[in-house]
């Protein structure tokens, strides 16, 4: 099969998209897949590599940031032209996070040019990349998710609103990923600064109480027969000196967070947490895959944090990691992908 690996893209996770491209494109299996790789570069101008200067190198080219700054002889492609281009290719792998990318805008454009891709489609991606909405969705089905206030643009949260959440607060931005521009408060006085830094990503921002407990991660695969498998479970141990799982603490290697994979579960933990992750790709209407982060409370409930359409995917991401634990490599894995979107 064909198959177009499409990264990099417009949101502030453009960075994190090429890590996770140059894994995908040092895994794929080449036996069984041919690769095109396309850039979405910064600007949002499409570059298919085989146009580049070197078209038999596709690996880690995708992680080395300066390698389209002076392409081959062709300019960026226009969008419209891009995908009148890639309809030949049997299937597109949208390896893109945060907004323009894992949103679903990405996805509606394969969608109306009948180009099939892996992953979720239009609702589960626009759902999941908007806090708000995921935690509206999922309490809607029953699934606890942590108490929080959304602020629209330019609201300011009310002394009284803020009162039962207690502190510290997480300020996120509605839509990003990777933790950009996320802060914890643990002073009241620290809020409007955090707010301000969340609505550089975006207007629309979620105060949230902190709850306190075990972060656990878990990855949801769905088959080309339409099987829902849940993988092993990953705790996130953050260091001491570091105050959450913040974008330093995800891809600053240095940064001490600690994986353990499997997580340390009781078994009927471990239970709850399986039907829960599929209770979640059910209300989010999600095909293909889907990391769900939760909180594992102290008094033992499972709460909701954020779930990731597109997680992470360099080798040592947590949703690949979850599924070698499985016995499920990371090339198995791509494949395991590839298929379902051709099924
Ligand atoms: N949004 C990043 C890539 C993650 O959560 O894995
Ligand atoms: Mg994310």
């Amino acid at each position: 099969t064909r198959v177009a690996v499409v990264y990099g893209g417009r949101s502030g996770e453009h960075a994190v998209s090429r890590q996770s491209a140059a894994s995908i494109l040092t895994h794929l299996d080449r036996d069984r897949h041919q690769v095109v790789p396309v850039l979405i570069d910064r600007d949002g101008g499409w570059w298919i590599e085989e146009d580049g200067p070197d078209p038999a190198a596709t690996g880690a080219r995708a992680a080395t940031e300066d390698v389209w700054r002076a392409p081959g002889p062709a300019p960026a492609l226009g969008m419209t032209e891009a995908l009148r281009r890639l309809r030949d290719v049997d299937v597109v792998f949208p390896a893109l996070h945060g907004p323009f990318g894992e949103d679903g805008t990405i996805q509606s454009m394969l969608a109306l040019y009948g180009i099939p891709f892996v992953g979720n489609g239009v609702l589960a991606s626009a759902v999941g990349m908007d806090k708000e909405h995921t935690k509206t969705m999922l309490a809607s089905a029953g699934i606890p998710v942590a108490p929080g206030l959304v602020l629209r643009p330019g609201q300011r949260p009310r002394p009284e609103d803020l009162a039962p959440l207690g502190l510290p607060l997480f300020v996120k931005p509605a839509r990003a990923g990777s933790s950009l521009g996320v802060s914890r408060v643990d002073d009241l006085a620290q809020l409007p600064a955090a707010l301000a830094t969340a609505r550089e990503s975006d207007g629309k921002v979620l105060v949230e109480g902190a709850v306190p407990g075990r972060e656990i991660d878990v990855g949801v695969l769905q088959r080309a027969d339409g099987t829902l498998e849940v993988s092993p479970p990953l705790e996130i141990r953050v260091a001491e000196d570091q105050r959450f799982f913040d974008y330093e603490a995800k891809y600053d290697g240095s940064v001490g967070t600690v994986f353990d994979v499997p997580a340390t579960l009781d078994a009927s933990t471990a239970e709850r947490l399986d039907r829960l992750a599929v209770a979640v790709f059910e209300a989010l209407d999600c095909a293909g895959l889907l990391r769900v982060d939760v909180f594992l409370r102290a008094d033992g409930e499972l709460v909701v944090n954020e779930v990731n359409t597109f997680p992470g995917f360099t080798s040592a991401s947590q949703y690949p990691l979850m599924w070698r634990a499985a016995g499920l490599s990371y090339s198995e894995l791509l494949t395991a992908m590839v298929d379902t979107a051709l099924a």
